[in-house]
């Protein structure tokens, strides 16, 4: 175990920086929350409906998972704030003794529905399940984290799904998600025991975004997101935004960039000095078949894997490509043969892409520690880019 060289504590959440990379801004770190400690950098799978789509709680936890994402609009509407109040909580509802952490839902009825409309109260929509009008404010959103019990609550935010070029919106935006994190605060029941994560805004006009870290750093939450990225943003902006952020942001807080999951996004991420991310992409590509590996991502529907009886990737350590120490040793051919009507195949695959997702920012941390990340990227990238380099 490496050593503490800083440490910062909050109510509910305790920040152990481990290691400074010398060259980027990388960093390591241990994060202690209510339900146990994880180590950044690292990537959060989402398990939208408090279940990850096709693993027990059991497997989730075999990849390594100790923190994963449920989303409060979800659990909201189903299984809605009374059953989760009388069963005690999300934990409880998925049986689930790690870490959860919360978006706040306002994104995603924006991305999904389209139909929701923004006002300085909060965000109109109709009711998915029968076209009743619903109003998510800011008071609600807490309310119903609180019922969850998440160890991570998001505060609500105004996003712009798209890389909107009208600066007076964005700005309206950046403005109410302040003003939203302050009614989030005062709002929030259990400050000892759930940490609210402020959300920063702000398009890609850097101006803007330093802005927002000002005002959302003086509020002190235990730790800050980077939001309003994701949304097919050109690289470099997508750089420049969190490069923006993470030079203002304090040390001893963790930073969480929303939304990311590429694994070529999270090893340029965390040199930017981000340390935590989450997307639904690993999961969802593997139920469309495909494997993430080292040398990117490999479809198994296709015909040439009926006959390859390597494993999906070849050294990796999850459970289902492992042989021997309990792992399945399953191959390719056997993966392949049931893509076509069996979801055994999408449970195998979202195993084995859960796994490496946890493994790759578990190699980072460990190339951090040794001050060795730059060589890291290097041979990342010459994996993943054989011809380019
Ligand atoms: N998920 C991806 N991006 C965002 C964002 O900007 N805000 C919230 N609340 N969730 C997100
Ligand atoms: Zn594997």
């Amino acid at each position: 175990m490496a050593a503490t060289i800083a440490s910062q504590s909050s109510a509910a959440l305790k920040f152990d920086l481990v290691a400074r990379c010398s060259t980027t801004r990388a960093r390591a770190s241990c994060l202690t929350l209510p339900h146990g400690p994880v180590q950044l950098p690292m990537f959060m799978p989402v398990a939208t409906q408090a279940s990850l789509k096709g693993l027990t709680p059991e497997q989730l936890e075999e990849t390594g998972c100790r923190l994963c994402l449920n989303n409060t609009y979800h659990l909201g509407l189903k299984p809605g704030q009374e059953v989760l109040a009388a069963i005690g909580g999300a934990h409880k509802l998925q049986g689930w003794q790690h870490n959860i952490l919360t978006d706040s839902g306002g994104f995603q009825m924006v991305s999904l529905l389209k139909l929701a409309n923004i006002t300085e109260e909060g965000v109109r929509f109709l009711s998915p399940h029968d076209g009743t009008p619903m109003l998510l404010t800011p008071e609600h959103s807490i309310s119903l984290q609180n019922t969850i019990g998440s160890d991570i609550m998001m505060q609500l935010d105004d996003v712009l799904v798209t890389t909107s070029p009208d600066a007076a919106r964005m700005r309206e935006a950046m403005l109410r998600s302040v003003r939203w994190l302050d009614r989030c605060i005062a709002a929030h029941k259990n400050p000892d025991r759930q940490n609210l994560f402020c959300i920063i805004q702000g398009g890609l006009d850097l101006e803007m975004r330093r802005e927002c870290c000002k005002e959302m750093i003086a509020r002190d939450t235990p730790g800050i997101a980077i939001g309003g990225l994701s949304g097919g943003e050109a690289k470099a902006d997508y750089c420049r935004v969190v490069a923006t952020c993470t030079e203002l942001l304090p040390e001893l807080k963790p930073r969480y960039v929303m939304g990311i999951g590429y694994p070529e996004d999270l090893v340029v991420s965390v040199a930017l000095g981000a340390d935590m991310f989450d997307c639904v992409w690993p999961t969802r590509t593997a139920r469309f078949g495909n494997a993430v590996t080292k040398y990117g991502v490999l479809n198994i529907k296709n015909a040439k894997f009926a006959v390859d009886f390597g494993p999906i990737e070849e050294g990796c350590g999850c459970i289902c490509c492992r042989k021997g120490d309990g792992g399945l040793g399953i191959t390719r051919a056997f993966v392949h043969h049931n893509t076509a009507k069996e979801t055994v195949s999408a449970h195998l695959l979202t195993l084995h892409n859960v796994w490496y997702q946890l493994n790759l920012m578990r190699e980072a941390r460990d190339a951090i520690i040794a001050d060795q990340y730059p060589v890291f990227i290097r041979q990342f990238f010459a994996n993943l880019y054989p011809n380019k380099a």
